[in-house]
């Protein structure tokens, strides 16, 4: 009886070997990306960051998942994760089963709540764009006592070193694009006056984008007014407008909006108070309803930044750290202190976008299309553009 017993445990054990060896290979570690130095200057290039030739990979079993701060600034749900999830089963990732997305709606204590779900629902990688930069630090440090490698997208997570790979743009070149933008359509006014509104003061690349444009602007233009944007929320960056323009008398020459958002809500303000004509206004995203601003010559500029291969990218080294294959030297472009590590880094860069330049960037990338663009509204102003 005790032998009989016996032999069927090893038949059932033969048997699940035999079943595993048979179905999809196991998950392997993560790979130790805890010692890339590799740091080399940031390409100028934003086609820089290389698509990773995955037809040899092995397969990816496990989950991951992608944490995105918010939804009130369109990038996130209409370009980040789409191109993000597209690229991933395009590698051969089950994106149904195995990706968890979820998204903070800028609250950062949400996000540390989401992350604990994420890494008890399984994630092995965590592409995390984080709310709060600082306080983040907690889910990197937690990622990493699970030796679940992090991605830091497109925000810094600064103050740990649980972040194994960072992610972005050329940050304080984008503020510096800004800055020079406005200095520039502003050519011939004696010390203009200018009001910023800035960006979330809890996001890192915020206060990158304030010191690249402040770069520019300090001591050539009369900086009235500025204003950092809680949550980079649009609404609260049109309430901080019109406080500047009762400030101000309506006498301004110029806005630094840190972003498309915050933009719109200075423009609407303006609108609101009868400023006629409007100053020239800036912006960040490229968002369709920015470009559509453009089109009319309500916003200056925007800075358009690729965010497909961004998000390509992040899929393709969350892929890579997946399956535990080497990530490629040539793959990371520069290295970005964070407060503890330098964090191995991809960094695109960012392009200025003015109604001249329109269909030679986000048209020609196919980020937006001319009929996306020129709906009926703007018709008139898509011919006079020269977009059809
Ligand atoms: C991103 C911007 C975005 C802003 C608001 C920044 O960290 O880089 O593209 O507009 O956050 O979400």
């Amino acid at each position: 009886m005790r032998h009989k017993s016996l032999t069927l445990a090893v038949l059932l054990l033969l048997a699940s070997l035999i079943l595993a060896a048979c179905g999809s290979s196991p998950t392997a570690a993560p790979a130790d990306t805890s010692s890339n130095d590799s740091a080399s200057a940031p390409t100028t290039n934003s086609d820089a960051a290389p698509s990773n030739d995955s037809a040899s990979a092995p397969s990816a079993d496990g989950k991951m998942a992608i944490l995105l701060p918010e939804t009130k600034t369109a990038r996130y749900e209409s370009q980040d994760l789409p191109n993000f999830r597209n690229k991933l089963q395009e590698l051969g990732f089950d994106v149904e089963n195995n990706l968890i997305y979820l998204n903070a709606n800028q609250d950062a204590a949400n996000q540390q709540s989401q992350a604990e779900a994420a890494l008890t629902n399984g994630a092995k990688i965590l592409v995390l764009d984080p709310v709060d930069s600082d306080s983040a630090s907690v889910i990197a440090d937690m990622a990493k006592s699970q030796n679940v490698p992090v991605i830091s997208y497109d925000r810094l997570t600064k103050g740990s070193d649980g972040v194994n790979y960072y992610i972005s743009f050329d940050n304080e070149k984008v503020g510096q694009l800004q800055g020079q933008a406005l200095f520039d359509a502003l050519a011939g006014k004696e010390n203009p006056t200018v009001v910023m509104i800035n960006g979330s003061p809890t996001d890192n690349n915020a206060s990158m984008f304030k010191q690249g444009a402040h770069s520019v602007l300090d001591g050539k233009v009369n900086i009235a007014k500025e204003y950092d944007t809680p949550d980079w929320s649009p609404d609260k960056a049109q309430d901080q407008m019109t406080q500047a323009l009762t400030a101000l008398s309506n006498q301004v020459d110029g806005v630094l909006a840190a972003n498309d958002g915050t933009a719109g809500g200075s423009i609407a303000a303006m609108k609101a108070a009868g400023v006629n004509p409007l100053p020239p206004v800036t912006g960040q995203d490229a968002e369709l309803a920015a470009i559509q601003r453009i089109i009319l010559g309500e916003q200056y500029m925007t800075v358009y930044k690729a965010i497909k291969p961004e998000a390509e990218v992040a899929a393709e080294l969350a892929y890579l750290l997946l399956t535990g294959a080497e990530v490629p030297a040539d793959m990371i472009n520069g290295s970005v202190n964070n407060g503890v590590i330098d964090v191995p880094s991809i960094l695109l860069t960012p392009i200025v976008v003015t109604k001249d330049n329109i269909k030679d960037t986000v048209v020609a990338d196919g980020f937006w299309t001319v009929e996306q663009i020129c709906t009926a509204e703007y018709a008139q102003a898509c011919t006079d553009a020269g977009l059809q």
